[in-house]
Protein backbone atom coordinates (compact mmCIF):
# COMPACT_ATOMS: atom_id res chain seq x y z
CA UNK A 1 0.00 0.00 0.00
CA UNK A 2 0.73 3.19 -1.12
CA UNK A 3 2.38 5.54 1.60
CA UNK A 4 2.29 8.83 0.05
CA UNK A 5 -1.28 8.60 -1.73
CA UNK A 6 0.46 9.32 -4.95
CA UNK A 7 -1.90 7.11 -7.71
CA UNK A 8 -0.55 7.94 -11.02
CA UNK A 9 3.21 8.47 -11.51
CA UNK A 10 3.83 9.74 -15.16
CA UNK A 11 7.52 9.78 -14.49
CA UNK A 12 7.79 6.21 -14.74
CA UNK A 13 7.59 6.42 -18.00
CA UNK A 14 10.49 9.08 -18.36
CA UNK A 15 13.12 7.38 -15.68
CA UNK A 16 15.51 5.73 -18.55
CA UNK A 17 16.47 6.49 -22.16
CA UNK A 18 15.10 2.98 -22.95
CA UNK A 19 11.75 4.01 -21.83
CA UNK A 20 11.65 7.34 -23.26
CA UNK A 21 12.80 6.02 -26.30
CA UNK A 22 9.65 3.30 -26.32
CA UNK A 23 6.73 6.02 -25.40
CA UNK A 24 8.21 8.79 -27.47
CA UNK A 25 5.45 9.99 -29.68
CA UNK A 26 6.95 12.06 -32.27
CA UNK A 27 10.32 10.78 -34.10
CA UNK A 28 12.39 12.79 -36.91
CA UNK A 29 13.52 10.99 -39.50
CA UNK A 30 15.37 12.52 -42.49
CA UNK A 31 12.87 11.27 -45.21
CA UNK A 32 10.67 13.67 -43.90
CA UNK A 33 13.30 16.74 -43.94
CA UNK A 34 14.32 19.13 -47.01
CA UNK A 35 16.94 21.16 -47.15
CA UNK A 36 16.63 24.53 -48.98
CA UNK A 37 19.62 25.26 -51.45
CA UNK A 38 20.63 28.75 -53.41
CA UNK A 39 22.00 28.82 -56.45
CA UNK A 40 23.91 31.78 -58.09
CA UNK A 41 24.59 32.54 -61.77
CA UNK A 42 27.38 32.96 -62.30
CA UNK A 43 29.58 32.65 -59.12
CA UNK A 44 33.00 31.43 -59.41
CA UNK A 45 32.99 30.57 -55.68
CA UNK A 46 30.41 29.37 -53.20
CA UNK A 47 29.37 32.37 -51.18
CA UNK A 48 28.75 32.21 -47.03
CA UNK A 49 25.30 33.98 -46.25
CA UNK A 50 26.30 36.17 -43.45
CA UNK A 51 23.14 35.84 -41.66
CA UNK A 52 22.07 32.30 -42.37
CA UNK A 53 25.56 30.46 -41.05
CA UNK A 54 26.31 27.75 -42.30
CA UNK A 55 24.36 28.32 -45.84
CA UNK A 56 25.60 29.44 -49.06
CA UNK A 57 24.93 31.06 -52.28
CA UNK A 58 26.19 27.56 -54.63
CA UNK A 59 27.38 27.98 -57.57
CA UNK A 60 26.37 25.03 -60.04
CA UNK A 61 28.99 22.88 -59.78
CA UNK A 62 28.58 22.70 -55.70
CA UNK A 63 25.19 22.65 -56.07
CA UNK A 64 24.96 18.93 -57.40
CA UNK A 65 27.70 18.15 -54.33
CA UNK A 66 25.22 19.28 -52.14
CA UNK A 67 22.28 17.13 -53.49
CA UNK A 68 24.68 14.34 -53.39
CA UNK A 69 25.38 14.94 -50.00
CA UNK A 70 21.42 15.51 -49.62
CA UNK A 71 21.39 11.93 -51.28
CA UNK A 72 23.92 10.10 -48.87
CA UNK A 73 22.05 12.00 -45.94
CA UNK A 74 18.95 10.25 -46.58
CA UNK A 75 16.75 13.65 -46.86
CA UNK A 76 13.57 13.08 -48.09
CA UNK A 77 13.83 16.51 -50.84
CA UNK A 78 16.07 19.59 -52.14
CA UNK A 79 14.30 22.79 -52.69
CA UNK A 80 15.52 24.63 -54.81
CA UNK A 81 15.93 28.78 -55.45
CA UNK A 82 17.63 30.48 -58.13
CA UNK A 83 19.01 33.82 -58.02
CA UNK A 84 19.32 35.19 -61.84
CA UNK A 85 22.04 37.51 -63.10
CA UNK A 86 19.64 39.81 -64.86
CA UNK A 87 16.20 40.62 -63.19
CA UNK A 88 13.53 42.59 -64.87
CA UNK A 89 9.85 43.68 -64.83
CA UNK A 90 8.11 40.57 -65.10
CA UNK A 91 10.80 38.18 -63.92
CA UNK A 92 11.67 36.59 -67.47
CA UNK A 93 14.66 34.61 -66.15
CA UNK A 94 12.00 32.71 -64.11
CA UNK A 95 10.67 30.85 -67.35
CA UNK A 96 13.69 31.04 -69.49
CA UNK A 97 14.53 27.06 -70.40
CA UNK A 98 18.10 28.15 -69.84
CA UNK A 99 17.34 29.98 -66.32
CA UNK A 100 19.41 29.56 -63.32
CA UNK A 101 16.57 27.92 -62.13
CA UNK A 102 16.27 25.25 -64.97
CA UNK A 103 19.40 24.39 -64.82
CA UNK A 104 19.75 24.01 -61.23
CA UNK A 105 16.68 21.21 -61.24
CA UNK A 106 19.06 19.56 -64.15
CA UNK A 107 21.44 19.77 -62.17
CA UNK A 108 19.68 18.12 -58.95
CA UNK A 109 18.07 15.58 -61.40
CA UNK A 110 21.66 14.35 -62.59
CA UNK A 111 23.40 14.42 -58.61
CA UNK A 112 20.15 12.33 -57.58
CA UNK A 113 19.99 10.11 -60.51
CA UNK A 114 23.70 9.59 -59.59
CA UNK A 115 23.14 9.03 -55.94
CA UNK A 116 20.21 6.60 -55.57
CA UNK A 117 17.91 3.66 -56.86
CA UNK A 118 14.96 5.94 -56.89
CA UNK A 119 14.61 6.96 -53.15
CA UNK A 120 15.86 10.14 -53.40
CA UNK A 121 15.89 13.26 -52.38
CA UNK A 122 12.51 14.56 -54.35
CA UNK A 123 13.69 17.60 -56.38
CA UNK A 124 11.24 20.86 -55.65
CA UNK A 125 11.18 24.18 -57.26
CA UNK A 126 10.37 27.21 -55.65
CA UNK A 127 7.21 28.90 -58.65
CA UNK A 128 7.83 32.13 -57.74
CA UNK A 129 8.73 35.73 -59.40
CA UNK A 130 10.65 37.89 -56.33
CA UNK A 131 14.30 36.02 -56.72
CA UNK A 132 13.61 36.72 -60.63
CA UNK A 133 12.05 40.82 -60.66
CA UNK A 134 13.85 43.86 -60.80
CA UNK A 135 11.28 45.30 -58.08
CA UNK A 136 11.73 42.47 -55.92
CA UNK A 137 7.88 41.18 -55.59
CA UNK A 138 6.25 37.63 -56.01
CA UNK A 139 4.80 39.03 -58.88
CA UNK A 140 4.01 41.74 -62.22
CA UNK A 141 2.83 45.09 -61.55
CA UNK A 142 0.22 47.15 -62.72
CA UNK A 143 1.35 50.79 -63.81
CA UNK A 144 0.44 52.18 -60.38
CA UNK A 145 2.61 49.66 -58.53
CA UNK A 146 0.27 47.30 -57.45
CA UNK A 147 0.80 43.01 -57.94
CA UNK A 148 -1.43 42.02 -60.45
CA UNK A 149 -2.51 38.51 -59.54
CA UNK A 150 -4.21 37.73 -62.61
CA UNK A 151 -1.04 38.99 -64.65
CA UNK A 152 0.84 36.54 -62.45
CA UNK A 153 -1.00 33.80 -62.78
CA UNK A 154 0.37 33.37 -66.23
CA UNK A 155 3.91 33.91 -65.63
CA UNK A 156 3.71 31.17 -62.45
CA UNK A 157 2.32 28.51 -65.15
CA UNK A 158 4.60 29.21 -67.51
CA UNK A 159 7.51 28.76 -64.33
CA UNK A 160 6.14 26.02 -63.63
CA UNK A 161 6.03 24.28 -66.55
CA UNK A 162 9.13 25.40 -67.60
CA UNK A 163 10.23 23.64 -63.62
CA UNK A 164 8.22 20.64 -64.82
CA UNK A 165 10.40 20.68 -68.43
CA UNK A 166 13.61 20.87 -66.70
CA UNK A 167 12.62 17.79 -64.15
CA UNK A 168 11.02 19.39 -61.13
CA UNK A 169 9.37 16.39 -59.28
CA UNK A 170 7.52 19.14 -56.89
CA UNK A 171 6.60 22.68 -58.12
CA UNK A 172 5.91 24.83 -55.02
CA UNK A 173 3.83 28.23 -55.56
CA UNK A 174 4.90 30.52 -53.03
CA UNK A 175 3.32 33.92 -54.23
CA UNK A 176 0.40 33.70 -52.69
CA UNK A 177 -1.92 35.14 -55.70
CA UNK A 178 -5.10 34.25 -55.88
CA UNK A 179 -6.10 31.08 -57.87
CA UNK A 180 -2.24 29.89 -58.48
CA UNK A 181 -2.64 26.19 -57.92
CA UNK A 182 -5.50 26.27 -60.35
CA UNK A 183 -3.93 27.67 -62.66
CA UNK A 184 -0.70 25.87 -62.76
CA UNK A 185 -2.13 22.63 -62.61
CA UNK A 186 -3.81 23.15 -65.55
CA UNK A 187 -1.11 24.39 -67.45
CA UNK A 188 1.08 21.47 -66.12
CA UNK A 189 -1.64 19.28 -67.62
CA UNK A 190 -1.87 20.89 -70.90
CA UNK A 191 1.66 20.34 -71.26
CA UNK A 192 2.03 16.91 -70.90
CA UNK A 193 2.83 16.78 -66.89
CA UNK A 194 0.33 15.36 -65.19
CA UNK A 195 2.61 13.70 -62.84
CA UNK A 196 4.25 16.98 -61.46
CA UNK A 197 3.43 17.58 -58.25
CA UNK A 198 1.98 20.59 -56.35
CA UNK A 199 3.13 21.61 -53.09
CA UNK A 200 1.36 25.04 -52.24
CA UNK A 201 2.30 27.61 -49.79
CA UNK A 202 -1.20 27.64 -48.54
CA UNK A 203 -0.76 29.39 -45.51
CA UNK A 204 2.07 32.30 -45.68
CA UNK A 205 2.18 34.95 -43.66
CA UNK A 206 3.82 38.35 -44.39
CA UNK A 207 6.79 37.63 -41.76
CA UNK A 208 9.66 39.27 -40.35
CA UNK A 209 11.13 35.88 -40.04
CA UNK A 210 11.76 35.67 -44.20
CA UNK A 211 14.88 38.63 -43.17
CA UNK A 212 17.67 36.48 -43.80
CA UNK A 213 16.48 35.27 -47.07
CA UNK A 214 16.88 38.73 -48.06
CA UNK A 215 20.15 38.33 -48.17
CA UNK A 216 20.20 34.73 -49.54
CA UNK A 217 18.70 35.68 -52.72
CA UNK A 218 20.24 39.43 -53.00
CA UNK A 219 16.56 40.56 -52.90
CA UNK A 220 15.70 44.15 -53.83
CA UNK A 221 12.39 44.80 -52.53
CA UNK A 222 11.44 47.81 -50.98
CA UNK A 223 8.56 47.76 -49.37
CA UNK A 224 6.55 44.43 -48.17
CA UNK A 225 4.82 41.98 -49.34
CA UNK A 226 1.13 42.47 -47.13
CA UNK A 227 -1.15 42.74 -50.20
CA UNK A 228 -0.83 39.10 -50.53
CA UNK A 229 1.13 37.28 -47.53
CA UNK A 230 -1.06 37.33 -44.41
CA UNK A 231 -1.21 39.19 -41.12
CA UNK A 232 0.38 37.06 -38.85
CA UNK A 233 -2.76 37.39 -36.66
CA UNK A 234 -5.24 36.03 -39.04
CA UNK A 235 -5.73 32.15 -38.03
CA UNK A 236 -8.65 31.35 -39.99
CA UNK A 237 -7.91 32.78 -43.38
CA UNK A 238 -4.66 30.60 -42.90
CA UNK A 239 -7.64 27.63 -43.10
CA UNK A 240 -9.70 29.53 -46.16
CA UNK A 241 -6.71 29.73 -47.85
CA UNK A 242 -5.79 25.79 -47.44
CA UNK A 243 -9.08 24.55 -48.23
CA UNK A 244 -8.90 27.04 -51.39
CA UNK A 245 -5.66 25.38 -52.42
CA UNK A 246 -7.12 22.08 -51.36
CA UNK A 247 -10.04 22.61 -53.70
CA UNK A 248 -7.80 23.65 -56.28
CA UNK A 249 -6.04 20.85 -56.59
CA UNK A 250 -3.01 21.11 -54.18
CA UNK A 251 -0.73 17.57 -54.19
CA UNK A 252 0.09 19.30 -50.50
CA UNK A 253 -0.23 22.20 -48.11
CA UNK A 254 2.46 24.41 -46.52
CA UNK A 255 2.25 26.54 -43.89
CA UNK A 256 5.09 28.79 -43.18
CA UNK A 257 6.66 30.17 -41.32
CA UNK A 258 6.72 26.95 -38.79
CA UNK A 259 7.47 28.09 -34.99
CA UNK A 260 5.34 31.01 -34.60
CA UNK A 261 2.29 29.18 -36.53
CA UNK A 262 2.12 25.58 -35.01
CA UNK A 263 -1.67 26.67 -34.08
CA UNK A 264 -2.88 27.46 -37.36
CA UNK A 265 -0.65 23.87 -38.35
CA UNK A 266 -2.10 21.76 -36.21
CA UNK A 267 -5.62 23.29 -37.62
CA UNK A 268 -4.71 22.73 -41.07
CA UNK A 269 -3.27 18.86 -40.52
CA UNK A 270 -6.68 18.40 -38.73
CA UNK A 271 -8.36 19.46 -41.80
CA UNK A 272 -6.36 18.16 -44.75
CA UNK A 273 -6.64 14.52 -46.01
CA UNK A 274 -3.36 15.70 -48.25
CA UNK A 275 0.06 15.63 -46.62
CA UNK A 276 1.05 19.34 -44.81
CA UNK A 277 4.59 20.42 -45.03
CA UNK A 278 5.93 23.23 -42.59
CA UNK A 279 8.91 25.94 -43.61
CA UNK A 280 11.08 26.57 -40.81
CA UNK A 281 12.43 29.86 -42.14
CA UNK A 282 15.42 31.41 -42.39
CA UNK A 283 14.77 34.25 -39.42
CA UNK A 284 13.82 30.76 -37.31
CA UNK A 285 17.25 29.29 -38.42
CA UNK A 286 19.29 32.86 -37.45
CA UNK A 287 18.00 32.96 -34.26
CA UNK A 288 18.92 29.43 -33.13
CA UNK A 289 22.48 29.85 -34.75
CA UNK A 290 23.20 33.50 -33.16
CA UNK A 291 22.06 32.45 -29.86
CA UNK A 292 24.01 29.61 -30.38
CA UNK A 293 27.22 31.16 -31.52
CA UNK A 294 26.92 33.46 -28.14
CA UNK A 295 26.68 30.56 -25.78
CA UNK A 296 23.08 31.15 -25.25
CA UNK A 297 21.67 28.26 -26.18
CA UNK A 298 22.75 24.53 -27.25
CA UNK A 299 22.19 25.09 -31.37
CA UNK A 300 21.74 20.80 -31.39
CA UNK A 301 19.51 20.67 -28.45
CA UNK A 302 17.11 23.59 -30.01
CA UNK A 303 17.53 22.68 -33.61
CA UNK A 304 16.06 19.41 -32.62
CA UNK A 305 13.49 21.02 -30.36
CA UNK A 306 12.54 23.11 -32.91
CA UNK A 307 11.34 20.71 -35.31
CA UNK A 308 10.55 18.17 -33.16
CA UNK A 309 7.74 20.57 -31.99
CA UNK A 310 7.18 21.24 -36.18
CA UNK A 311 6.21 17.97 -36.71
CA UNK A 312 4.05 17.26 -33.14
CA UNK A 313 1.59 20.25 -34.29
CA UNK A 314 1.08 18.05 -37.49
CA UNK A 315 3.82 18.25 -40.01
CA UNK A 316 4.26 15.76 -42.16
CA UNK A 317 7.85 17.33 -43.92
CA UNK A 318 9.63 20.11 -42.89
CA UNK A 319 11.65 22.23 -44.87
CA UNK A 320 14.54 23.47 -42.80
CA UNK A 321 18.30 24.52 -42.60
CA UNK A 322 19.22 22.23 -40.43
CA UNK A 323 18.69 19.17 -42.30
CA UNK A 324 21.64 17.71 -42.76
CA UNK A 325 22.78 18.00 -39.40
CA UNK A 326 19.88 16.67 -38.02
CA UNK A 327 19.80 13.11 -40.14
CA UNK A 328 23.88 13.22 -39.32
CA UNK A 329 22.69 13.64 -35.48
CA UNK A 330 19.93 11.21 -36.33
CA UNK A 331 22.74 9.18 -37.21
C1 LIG B 1 9.35 33.44 -52.13
C2 LIG B 1 9.87 32.78 -50.89
C3 LIG B 1 10.33 33.40 -49.74
C4 LIG B 1 10.75 32.38 -48.88
C5 LIG B 1 10.53 31.18 -49.53
N1 LIG B 1 9.97 31.46 -50.76
C6 LIG B 1 10.49 34.85 -49.42
C7 LIG B 1 9.29 35.69 -49.23
O1 LIG B 1 8.17 35.26 -49.41
O2 LIG B 1 9.48 36.86 -48.88
C8 LIG B 1 11.34 32.58 -47.52
C9 LIG B 1 12.11 31.41 -46.99
C10 LIG B 1 12.92 31.71 -45.79
O3 LIG B 1 12.85 32.81 -45.18
O4 LIG B 1 13.70 30.83 -45.40
N2 LIG B 1 10.17 33.14 -53.25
Amino acid sequence: MSTSGIVYRPRRLRATPAMRRLVGETRLHPAELVLPLFVKEGLLEPRPIPSMPGQVQHTEETLGRAVAQAAEAGLGGVMLFGIPERRDATGSQGDAENGILQRAIRIARHAVAGADGGSGPVVMADTCLDEFTDHGHCGVLTGDGRVDNDATLDRYARMAVAQARAGADVVAPSGMMDGQVAMIREALDEAGFEDTTILAYSAKYASAYYGPFRDAVDSQLQGDRRTYQMDPGNAREGLREADLDLAEGADMVMVKPAGSYLDVLRAVADRSDVPVAAYQVSGEYAMIEAAAANGWIDRRAAALESVTAIRRAGADVVLTYFALDIAGWLG
